[in-house]
């Protein structure tokens, strides 16, 4: 089984990129909406947090991990990688490898949660792969909230969008990576943003892709379900109506979210 875990609702996004990509295999998912966003904690807080997710999602039976979520990604990797006996998978390298590969004039925005963007990995990666590269890495703390709260096409949506971009758009990146989970969401209100040159790099889809690759070559890691039901479970440790409301709509299906 495949477990999964974000701060909240945002790594529903690479679930749902999970479950179309290994339709085969059965995931479990910890959203941790309590704790909710996770982006301007410090990075102890988040990497406790991250460690209580992979406990969780071990009890449920998960015999590999993607942190489905850019800032604990940043801090919490090696820590997770230490502590626990099952490979671990994180959201950034499959976006940067993707970001680097798609630029062509060698100028790649980030968007990100405070956490994400002050742990300059992106730009780590990204530079350690292309020295000639220049990145340009903004913080959005307000988008996650927005997400959270379902605010996905109002007005104010659009007026914060505008001027967390506005700086991108003025240094001309051709590839912009959404370095967190949620911004999927809110794909289509950035890229008539940014500008339709601008590419777009998911990281949900970049992620699935990457364990796809990786089940491929370590079919040992994780069992098939074979004759038995594939199960997809998602779990939250608060279970808000909003998150009902935002998770029905990613997966256009209507979910059971449970409380653990
Ligand atoms: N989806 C998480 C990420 O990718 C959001 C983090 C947060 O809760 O601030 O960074």
């Amino acid at each position: 089984m495949i477990g999964i875990f974000d701060s909240g609702i945002g790594g529903m996004t690479v679930a749902r990129a999970v479950e179309q990509c290994l339709p085969d295999y059965s995931l479990v998912y910890y959203g941790d909406i309590a704790h909710t966003p996770y982006g301007p904690k410090s990075p102890a807080t988040i990497t406790n947090y991250s460690i209580k997710n992979t406990e969780f999602l071990l009890e449920k039976g998960a015999e590999i991990i993607i942190i489905a979520c850019n800032s604990a990604s940043s801090v919490a990797t090696r820590t997770l990688r230490e502590q626990f006996n099952v490979p671990i998978i994180e959201v950034i390298s499959p976006a940067a490898s993707k970001a680097i590969d798609c630029s062509k004039n060698g100028r790649i925005g980030i968007i990100g949660t405070k956490a994400t963007v002050k742990s300059n990995i992106y730009t780590e990666k990204i530079t350690t792969v292309r020295p000639d590269y220049k990145v340009y890495s903004q913080p959005c703390p307000l988008l996650v909230p927005l997400v959270e709260e379902n605010w996905l096409n109002r007005r104010e949506t659009k007026m914060i969008l505008r001027r967390y971009l506005h700086p991108l758009k003025e240094k001309q990146i051709d590839t912009l990576v959404l370095g967190c989970t949620h911004y999927p969401l809110l794909k289509k209100l950035i890229q008539a943003r940014i500008g339709k040159r601008v590419t777009l790099i998911d990281s949900s889809i970049e992620t699935a892709n990457f364990i796809k690759t990786f089940l491929k070559k370590n079919p040992e890691t994780v069992n098939k379900n074979g004759d038995k039901q594939v199960s997809h479970t998602y779990y939250v440790s608060d279970r808000t109506e909003t998150a009902c409301k935002v998770a029905d709509r990613i997966f256009s299906r209507p979910m059971e979210l449970i409380q653990a």
